[in-house]
């Protein structure tokens, strides 16, 4: 078994204090590419060199060594203000059609996650954490007022565990599980024979009919095992739990998306939206229940309120009618595992930003304008290029770009020129700041769906793109901007409480007390 890093905290949590937005600024369309050169067609339809081209090889002076790239490519990276509204607007309606039917391509799944938490939940809850990366085991402690303790320890699941048979990835969860609960027990955290309410967060799409079930709808973020999809993974986890006699019960499933708002919500009572950018994105946040008619059958009270879980990675998924995607995004959608899905997400994800750019790196080596007779085998592998890699071009504070030099020639073994790195680096900026521009949509279109544009919002961020990635959320605020104009500044994203973990706890908590107080306990 991987050796789990472990880790403890005690926290008592209080709302972030400071939040900065950048001043309104648009974004002009291609802006700082300095070697991307529009490139003419060279022929006439009789094959002699077209006048275009004549007057654009006297006309721009082009370095001998500075890549010549086809910009054309290049400008469906910027969404203008105005693409980003009709984005919007698309999005608003596909929120809503997935509230009204079941099946739908954004599933906008009901969680059974009814209203927010009081505040005052307690107890003991084991969390696991099924992530994209990595799996984490809690245990959470909730000691009430907005405060929690958290002991918990992290396995990388590796690149082949994504592909077997689902019930042995689940088999390992439960072998964590039980290494962890042993020692817990060892360091008298709990006691021997204790029980605990475990909230399994699974952070892919599940249709729930009740909150502790969810059949997998598909995998995304490159997991494939199979004998998963359409079956109920609590069960299959339930299995694992029984096999390594774990001393824990499921009480609920949550996805990270569900947790983080949950999580947020706790410490930060102004949350209205909590939204993950990191291997893969989604959002979730509170609906009426009058306003999801696919449960209406269910006879809840209409004026009761529960969390949905969007699954927005997969807005405009096989038809691809709305988002604009260039010849790198198609490539990326074909050669994937799950062609046609998650449309939305493969533009935005880290999991897709790396490999995006070093499409376009392949691309230049191919046509022979950069690492001309160097070896660049390194570099075509796929998914070689780290999406970390593109924070680090962005943040190079050196005017050399020294840590570039350092990424080509240390992972690729392939040397840079200025100009080059100058154009990498501006690539980087290019895939970042659509990311971030379609990110803000997808806030947008739920902002909008709510009505929450003129009193204003937070939204609880997670997940390495927002956390580690230079500027994405200022990025974000910018987009918000270019959508809804000065009002645009109501809606500000925050770093969000750990959601897998504290937040699983917390629904874990809210359900059981849900359930003894007798409010659709079937559900
Ligand atoms: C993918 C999953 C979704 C999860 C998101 C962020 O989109 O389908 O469930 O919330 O990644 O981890």
């Amino acid at each position: 078994m991987a050796a789990p890093s472990s880790s403890s905290q005690s926290s008592t949590a209080t709302p972030p204090t400071t939040h900065t937005t950048l001043a309104y600024t648009r974004t002009s369309e291609v802006e700082d590419l300095p070697h991307a050169t529009k490139k003419p067609s060279a022929h006439q339809e009789d094959g002699r060199p077209s006048q275009e081209a004549r007057d654009y090889v006297r006309v721009i002076p082009i370095p001998p060594r500075w890549p010549v790239v086809d910009t054309e490519d290049l400008s469906r990276f910027t969404i203008t203000p105005q693409r980003m509204r009709m984005i919007v607007e698309a999005f608003k309606e596909t929120l809503e059609l997935g509230l009204s039917k079941p099946k739908q391509v954004v599933p906008m799944i009901p969680t059974y996650v009814f209203g927010w938490p009081s505040g005052t939940e307690r107890g003991e809850y084991l969390a696991v954490d099924l992530g994209g990366t990595n799996l984490r085991v809690c245990l959470v402690r909730l000691t009430g007022a907005g405060k929690f303790e958290i002991t918990q320890s992290k396995y990388r699941l590796t690149e082949e565990q994504k592909q077997e048979d689902g019930q042995k990835l689940f088999d390992f969860c439960g072998e964590c599980l039980k290494a962890f609960t042993d020692l817990s027990i060892e360091n008298g955290e709990f006691k021997q024979g204790e029980i605990l309410p475990l909230g399994f967060t699974f952070s892919y799409p599940c249709s729930q009919d009740k909150i502790d079930h969810g059949e997998l709808i598909r995998w995304t973020k490159g997991f494939g095992a199979p004998n998963t999809e359409g079956r109920d993974v609590v069960e299959m986890f339930r299995k694992s739990l029984a096999l390594h006699n774990v001393p824990a019960e499921i009480v609920a499933l949550t996805c990270d998306t569900t947790g983080t708002l949950i999580a947020s919500h706790y410490v930060n009572p102004a949350t209205k939206i909590a939204c993950i950018f990191g291997t893969g994105c989604n959002a979730a946040y509170m609906e009426r229940v009058r306003d999801i008619p696919k449960i209406a059958h269910l006879g809840i009270d209409p004026d009761a309120e529960m969390a949905i879980n969007c699954e927005w990675g997969a807005f405009d998924s096989f038809e691809h009618e709305h988002l604009p995607r260039t010849k790198y995004d198609i490539m990326i959608d074909e050669s994937s595992n799950k062609p046609g899905e998650q449309a939305f997400e493969k533009l935005i994800s880290g999991r897709y930003l790396g490999e995006i750019l070093r499409l376009v790196i392949c691309q230049l080596i191919d046509e022979g304008t950069v690492f001309l007779g160097q070896n660049s085998y390194k570099i075509e592998i796929p998914y070689s290029f780290d999406t970390a890699f593109l924070s680090l071009m962005e943040s190079d504070p050196t005017d050399e770009l020294l840590m570039i030099i350092g990424i080509f020639t240390h992972f690729f073994a392939l040397e840079t020129t200025l100009a080059e790195r100058q154009f990498f680096r501006a690539l980087a900026k290019l895939v970042g700041r659509r990311a971030a521009r379609l990110s803000a949509c997808g806030i947008a279109a739920i902002v909008s769906k709510m009505g929450y544009l003129e009193e204003g919002c937070s939204v609880g961020a997670d997940g390495s793109l927002y956390n580690k990635y230079p500027g994405f959320a200022d990025r974000v605020h910018e987009g918000l901007q270019d959508i809804f104009g000065e009002k645009g500044r109501n809606i500000v994203t925050h770093h969000a409480e750990d959601g897998s973990g504290i937040g699983s706890a917390i629904v874990a908590a809210m359900t059981k007390v849900r359930k003894d107080a007798g409010l659709y306990p079937s559900l």
